[in-house]
């Protein structure tokens, strides 16, 4: 058997014991969907949303990119929250980073990657941002997660400022804003920030006649 179709031999056999244990497990999805969460996370292939969060298909909006950037010209990332926000109007958004993240290792680093330099660009301003919070920290290792945290910090931040989420908390009262930390060591997610819909920011960032 070649490795790709290991996955889908897998894939029949989660399939059978889905409809084994609950008989009606794709019939009620087919249709509609209604998650409360949007999910925006790192691609690294070990932090899998749903398995992390014990959510089911239907429950998890997800959107994951390198190092969990919410960049304010990313059309896909815009796509997805003004669907999620606006069509399922989903309760909460969440930002999950995780511990020892290479996106977050690499914008460290000097090193040329060639396009994803462009992408990176955007954590090497969340640490020029706050450089002086680096000044105690000696192993590069605390300086990743430092600025692991800091990073995702920063992206709750970057999702309070557009427009959609503006609009939605003036309208609608929601979504809440969440920013988690994923352990790899141990599987658990540590909150670190919430920011609860309708949260004051600089005026400069409000808009008139959403
Ligand atoms: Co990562």
């Amino acid at each position: 058997m070649k490795p790709y179709e290991k996955l889908l031999s897998h894939n029949k056999n989660w399939a059978k014991e889905k409809v084994e244990k609950d008989p009606n497990y794709f019939s009620r999805l087919v249709d509609i969907q209604t998650p409360d969460f949007l999910y925006i996370g790192c691609s690294d292939s070990r932090v899998p949303s749903n398995e992390i969060t014990g959510t089911e298909p239907g429950e998890l909006f997800v959107h994951r990119n390198v190092a969990n950037l919410v960049v304010h010209n990313d059309l896909n990332m815009l796509s997805v929250l003004q669907y999620a926000v606006e069509v399922l109007k989903v309760k909460h958004v969440i930002v999950c980073g995780h511990y020892g993240c290479g996106g977050i290792r690499a914008a460290m680093t000097k090193q040329d990657f060639g396009i994803i330099n462009k992408w990176l660009r955007n954590i090497k301003d969340v640490y020029h941002i706050h450089k002086a919070e680096f000044e105690n920290i000696h192993s590069e290792e605390e300086k990743v997660n430092k600025l692991v945290e800091l990073n995702i910090q920063e992206q709750v931040m970057n999702l309070a400022k557009t427009s959609i989420i503006q609009k939605a908390w003036k309208t609608d009262n929601r979504p809440d804003l969440h920013g988690w930390v994923y352990d790899l060591h141990d599987g658990i997610i540590k909150p670190l920030l919430e920011i609860p819909a309708k949260t004051k920011l600089d005026d400069l960032y409000e808009f008139d006649n959403l």
